[in-house]
């Protein structure tokens, strides 16, 4: 088994025999850019410090005979022939870079869900180059003649190869895209986004017990992040909680389940805030105390109206929730027409 550690943080990664680094960092969660994974475009590329690699092949465009000299490597090609091999991983270890983002991205949608009475999910075929993100980003929904301000919306899945990507509209009283969502959007329809955007992508290094508190539409960027770790191999426990008013506020349940199923250290649990039924009930800042009395060693994530993030986030401090461990979703703020789903107010 080799090694390959981070520099400067000194973190190590195991890389079993005939693995690329680029697999290696990511199995152990650190993401590195990446995009053909075939050594020809140089995304993946960084600095060996110390320590002997097969480079395989790749071309000189993506990796040009200078940089190899000044000890440069493509990541998605290289496989450690010493036992040890050092890299350099910015100076703030584990920080993803971010995608540069683009405008007016064409998608056509491919597919229209109707989740709960008042979400429908969007399931968007870009037609040119795939939008690059990180699970936990959004994006910018433009109206085509922008005669409505653009809205921001969490992409709800982990990247795919045909870079199909899922956004789930709650319809908002008085809300101008979200409306016009619903009420002309159909299937095969161009629309434009704007992205990817946003930091609700954690720290990729963390090896920690997880915990997603999520409601209404903040499921989206939980789903994403949630997609991502369990098929990444993430071995730590992950508790999705999920907060409804009622019911027939639920969705998408029937993925978690399936997740649950399929991964021993998934777990999800719903909870009603004003229906009758099984335990658990109630908002998450009443009933977190009693189902994780210490969250001193968890990650948390929280998302949905930021009235339901400050409670939630204010409740996982009680019980001893690290402030570098807590992710909240802030894209709410940021926009310019506040459209904050009502029922997600009902927590
Ligand atoms: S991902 Fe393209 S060169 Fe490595």
């Amino acid at each position: 088994m080799k090694k390959i550690r981070l520099y400067p943080s000194g973190h190590e990664v195991e890389c079993q025999q005939g693995e690329t680094v680029l697999a290696a960092l990511e199995k152990a969660g650190y993401a590195l850019p990446n995009n053909c994974r075939a050594g020809a475009c140089g995304e993946c590329k960084i600095k060996v410090r110390q320590g002997e690699f097969d480079q395989g092949m790749v071309l000189d465009m993506a990796l040009a005979p200078e940089e190899r000299d000044q000890g440069f490597g493509l990541m998605c090609m290289a496989k450690p022939l010493s036992d040890l091999l050092e890299i350099e991983w910015g100076t703030e270890d584990a920080q993803p870079k971010l995608f540069p983002p683009r405008e007016n991205v064409s998608f056509v949608v491919v597919e229209r869900l109707v989740r709960t009475h008042r979400i429908i999910e969007l399931r968007l075929r870009p037609v040119g180059k795939p939008l690059r993100y990180w699970p936990g980003q959004y994006v910018l929904v433009n109206h085509p003649d922008n005669q409505i301000p653009p809205r921001a919306y969490s992409i709800a899945n982990a990247s795919r190869p045909d870079g199909e990507i899922s956004l789930q509209i709650a319809r908002v009283e008085g809300g101008g895209i979200s409306n016009w969502v619903h009420a002309n959007l159909k299937v095969g329809d161009r629309i434009k986004l704007s992205g990817p955007y946003g930091t609700f992508i954690g720290d990729p290094a963390a090896e920690t017990p997880v915990l997603c508190l999520a409601a209404g539409t903040g499921l989206a960027p939980i789903m994403a992040l949630a997609e991502a770790a369990l098929s990444r191999g993430y071995r730590q426990p992950v508790t999705v909680l999920f907060s409804a008013p009622t019911s027939d506020d639920l969705y998408d349940t029937g993925r978690l389940l399936l997740w649950q199923a399929k991964h021993r250290n998934f777990k999800f649990v719903r909870t009603l805030t004003r229906e009758q039924g099984e335990a658990p009930l109630g908002r998450i800042p009443a009933i977190l105390p009693e189902m994780f009395p210490d969250l001193s060693r968890h990650s948390v994530y929280a998302a949905g109206s930021p009235e339901f993030v400050e409670a939630c986030i204010a409740a996982a401090r009680e019980l001893g929730a690290k402030e570098a461990l807590m992710h909240t979703e802030g894209f709410f703020e940021q926009q310019s027409l506040p459209e904050t789903p009502s029922a997600d107010r009902l927590l």
